[in-house]
């Protein structure tokens, strides 16, 4: 005869699951522009989530290199062999998007320790707000840690080669908009 379930202490989520019973998992970011890090979580949560949203985050105060369209663009491109994902864009707060979509879950990277306080204060915040919302954080390959879309701005602007960083649309793209010789074929 099966026991009945001892309650669960109150504001603790039922499950990870949708009430349509699906995992429903959302991967927010600026993805300004996507990388091989971006790339590699998404990859690391095929299986993990019946649905995975990658939600770019529309904020007017956050100067961007690409539009928002751009970069839903350039995510749309690198997922489309992924039934599983989603590419959206959404505005305000996470928690709000995430009821409007029935996700429980948000995918966060650490990639060092540098990340840990900023992330930590979001999950605790997000669980405030909603306490339904848990947060897992993913881990990327070893040798994509130290990759931010920062970073292969600065490089890129700076005439560094990206091609081992970027899926080659992207870094074509990358170039485009900001190579020095870009720049100058343009001038
Ligand atoms: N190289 C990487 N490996 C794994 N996760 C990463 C990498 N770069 C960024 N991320 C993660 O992807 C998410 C989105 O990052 P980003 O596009 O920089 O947007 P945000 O503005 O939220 O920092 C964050 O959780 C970040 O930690
Ligand atoms: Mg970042």
């Amino acid at each position: 005869m099966s026991q009945p379930r001892p309650p669960r202490s109150p504001g603790h989520p039922p499950s990870s699951r949708s009430p349509a019973g699906q995992r429903i998992a959302v991967y927010p970011g600026s993805f300004d522009p996507i990388h091989l890090g971006h790339l590699d979580l998404i990859e690391r949560c095929r299986g993990l989530f019946d649905v995975l949203y990658v939600a770019v985050l529309s904020n007017d105060t956050k100067r961007s290199l690409f539009s928002v369209e751009e970069r839903l663009d350039m995510i749309r491109q690198m997922t489309k062999g992924y039934p599983e994902c989603r590419v959206e864009s959404f505005s305000g707060l996470l928690v709000d998007f995430m009821d409007q979509v029935g996700a429980r879950v948000v995918v966060r990277g650490l990639r060092a320790v540098s990340d840990f306080d900023y992330e930590f204060q979001m999950a605790l915040m997000n669980r405030k707000l909603n306490s339904r919302v848990e947060t897992v954080f993913m881990v990327p390959k070893d040798d994509l840690t130290y990759v931010s879309s920062r970073l292969l701005k600065e490089v890129c602007s700076l005439g560094g080669d990206l091609s081992s960083f970027l899926p080659d649309i992207i870094w074509q793209r990358l170039k485009q908009r900001l190579a020095p010789a870009a720049k100058s074929e343009h001038a």
